[in-house]
């Protein structure tokens, strides 16, 4: 008589294709996809980014073109990160009203703004002249509450230049408040704040900064960005503070060193959690695959498909149009 084991066979579901297909308990979906643009002031032809390789510093033109082909397929949103041609201590132009980011918000709003929703990044390091996330005090400490009159004045003035979702990530104290109460002063109730809730100080930034010329000229933003080791139950408490708030959404990033986090965070909160996939996640895969180490297009939808897994209702990422091409 022949051996009856095993009993369970899990194989059973993964023989074919359509089975595999049929059974998925995670699906990736263009429309849940941001993707993060770069728009620069005063260049006339777009400048690629060395270290994400891919991806560009957009002009106002190249920029619209863009959103046009994210739009076309399918993806959900895009959000914009600007440098202004001039910087300053205080980062002025984060909220001129002809400030870059004003102009390419109002740019995507009429290219795109029907069908994606189109965010904006609300921080001062792409903005000021030091590279800090904020106001300096004399002995170069970022200044929690002077940095708060900054993002609200920043929120205001992208939200009048129509940008549809403020998403604060500045990691100071008491911002969603101040923006929120600033929007709503101003009429723009209706407005929603994303807030980067738990964002940890991390080296996976490192091609950001080339992509929004934003390094920090002097320390780095361990004081206000989160520990990678940091308190057990510290991440938990960002997300809980910005949704007494107002936030209407709660972001994670980076994503894949995170996942832990995403889950606990997905698991606890009642509004859509995002999920950044930072520029260091995109060049490790664009460098390795550059040199024939990895499947590039495997690893990506493997990746996508973990922060999925872990919890992201929404996920931010450079190949977000590729990515929605692959997926139609
Ligand atoms: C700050 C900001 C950063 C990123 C998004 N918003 C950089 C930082 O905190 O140093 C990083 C995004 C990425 O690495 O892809 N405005």
């Amino acid at each position: 008589m022949t051996a009856q084991f095993p009993v369970a066979r899990p194989r059973r579901l993964r023989r074919t294709p359509a089975m595999r297909r049929m059974v998925a308990g995670t699906r990736l979906h263009p429309a849940e996809l941001v993707l993060p643009l770069f728009v620069k002031e005063g260049i006339d032809r777009p400048s690629p980014i060395a270290s994400m390789p891919g991806v560009f510093q957009h002009t106002r033109d190249s920029l619209r073109k863009a959103a046009h082909e994210a739009a076309e397929a399918g993806v959900g949103g895009l959000i914009l990160f600007g440098i202004p041609a001039v910087k300053d201590a205080r980062g002025s132009a984060a909220d001129d009203p002809d400030g870059i980011v004003q102009q390419a918000v109002a740019d995507l709003v009429s290219e795109v703004g029907d069908t994606m929703v189109v965010m904006t990044d609300t921080c001062l390091d792409e903005f000021t002249d030091h590279g800090h996330c904020g106001i300096l005090t004399p002995d170069g400490e970022v200044d929690n509450d002077a940095t708060l009159e900054r993002y609200a004045a920043a929120a205001v003035a992208q939200a009048r230049a129509g940008s549809q979702f403020i998403a604060p990530s500045g990691m100071m104290d008491g911002q969603v408040a101040a923006i929120r109460a600033a929007l709503d002063a101003e009429g723009f109730q209706q407005v929603p704040i994303m807030a980067y809730s738990v964002k940890y100080a991390s080296a996976f930034y490192g091609p950001f900064r080339d992509a929004a010329e934003c390094a920090p000229q002097f320390g780095d933003r361990s004081a206000y960005q989160q520990d990678a080791a940091g308190p057990i139950g510290e991440a938990l408490r960002e997300v809980r503070l910005d949704l007494a708030e107002g936030a209407d959404a709660v972001m994670v990033k980076p994503a894949l060193a995170y996942l832990d986090i995403l889950r606990q965070v997905r698991d606890t909160v009642d509004v859509p959690v995002a999920a950044y996939q930072v520029s260091g996640e995109y060049a490790m895969v664009e460098a390795a695959a550059a040199n024939g180490w990895i499947d590039r297009d495997r690893v990506i939808m493997e990746s996508l498909t973990a922060i999925r897994r872990a919890g992201a209702d929404t996920i931010l990422t450079y190949w977000a149009t590729e990515v929605a091409r692959k997926l139609r």
